[in-house]
C-alpha cells in the first residue's frame, strides 16, 4: 500500500515531534501493509522560503535515516513532498522543489473557508502559470465550509483529489467520501497521520472498508502510477 499524505518527518511541522515518534509512526504504517510513504510536511509561503523549507526537510530526513541506521531499523520507501497551503500569490514563486519526489505533482491544501469565484480564478491561474499538476489535499474536508455545488466546482478543475483515511472510517463522513470516489472526484488515499495519539496511522482500517466496496485497489493503483512505482 501507499500512504500519500503523512507528517512523519521529525520536528518539521505539527507532525512527528521527535525521531522516536517518527519511527513509531513509520513502524505502524509498515505493520498496516504500507511500503511507500509520501512525506508531506506543511509548507506555508508566508512563513518561509521554499529554499529554507527544502533545507529543513533534508535535515529532518537525514536525522531519521541516521537514527534508523544506528538502530537497525529498515525504513520503507519514503518519498519527500509537501502539503502546500494555497495562496493566490503562490504562482509568484517557483514551487517545483515542493513537488512530490521527482514528479510534477504538488499537494495543495485549499483555505478553510467558503469558496468564492476569486478562489477558483486563483487556482486556475496557478495551474496555468506554474505548469504543475495539482492534487487537492483531503478534498472531502471542504464540505465543512461549502455546499455540494462549490465542492463540485472545485473538483471540476483539471486536478486530482486526495481523501483522508479518517473520512472513510468516520461513519458520518463515509457516505459523502465514498460518493466522491465513485463519481471520480477522489483519486488518492492518505492517512494524514500527525502523531501516535490523536492522529495515528489508520490506512488499513480505511482500506478494509474501501476493499469491501471494491474501491481500494483503484486508489492504490492511481498512487502507484503517479509515483512511477
Ligand atoms: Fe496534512
Amino acid at each position: 500500500m501507499i500512504d500519500f499524505h503523512t507528517h512523519i518527518l521529525p520536528e518539521m511541522d505539527d507532525g512527528a515531534s521527535s525521531v522516536e515518534e517518527a519511527v513509531d509512526m513509520i513502524n505502524e504504517l509498515q505493520s498496516q501493509g504500507v511500503s511507500t510513504i509520501v512525506s508531506t510536511s506543511h509548507y506555508y509561503m508566508q512563513d518561509e522560503s521554499v529554499d529554507s523549507f527544502v533545507k529543513r526537510r533534508g535535515i529532518a530526513y537525514n536525522k531519521l535515516v541516521t537514527y534508523a541506521n544506528q538502530n537497525n531499523i529498515k525504513l520503507p520507501n519514503i518519498i519527500l513532498g509537501a502539503e502546500v497551503l494555497f495562496s493566490p500569490i503562490l504562482c509568484d514563486i517557483d514551487c517545483k522543489p515542493l513537488c512530490i519526489g521527482n514528479t510534477p505533482y504538488i499537494l495543495l491544501e485549499m483555505p478553510y473557508t467558503k469558496f468564492s469565484s476569486s478562489h477558483f480564478k486563483a487556482l486556475e491561474n496557478f495551474l496555468n502559470v506554474s505548469g504543475l499538476q495539482c492534487i487537492l489535499a483531503h478534498v472531502e474536508r471542504y464540505y465543512h465550509f461549502n455546499d455540494d455545488k462549490a465542492v463540485e466546482k472545485l473538483v471540476s478543475h483539471d486536478v486530482l483529489c486526495q481523501i483522508n483515511a479518517g473520512s472513510v472510517i468516520d461513519k458520518k463522513l463515509r457516505k459523502k467520501t465514498l460518493k466522491l470516489i465513485k463519481n471520480d472526484c477522489a483519486h488518492i488515499l492518505g492517512s494524514d497521520t500527525h502523531n501516535m495519539s490523536s492522529r495515528k496511522p489508520n490506512i488499513s482500517d480505511a482500506m478494509k472498508i474501501l476493499d469491501k466496496k471494491k474501491l481500494g485497489t483503484e486508489l492504490m493503483c492511481n498512487a502507484a502510477e503517479l509515483l512511477n512505482l
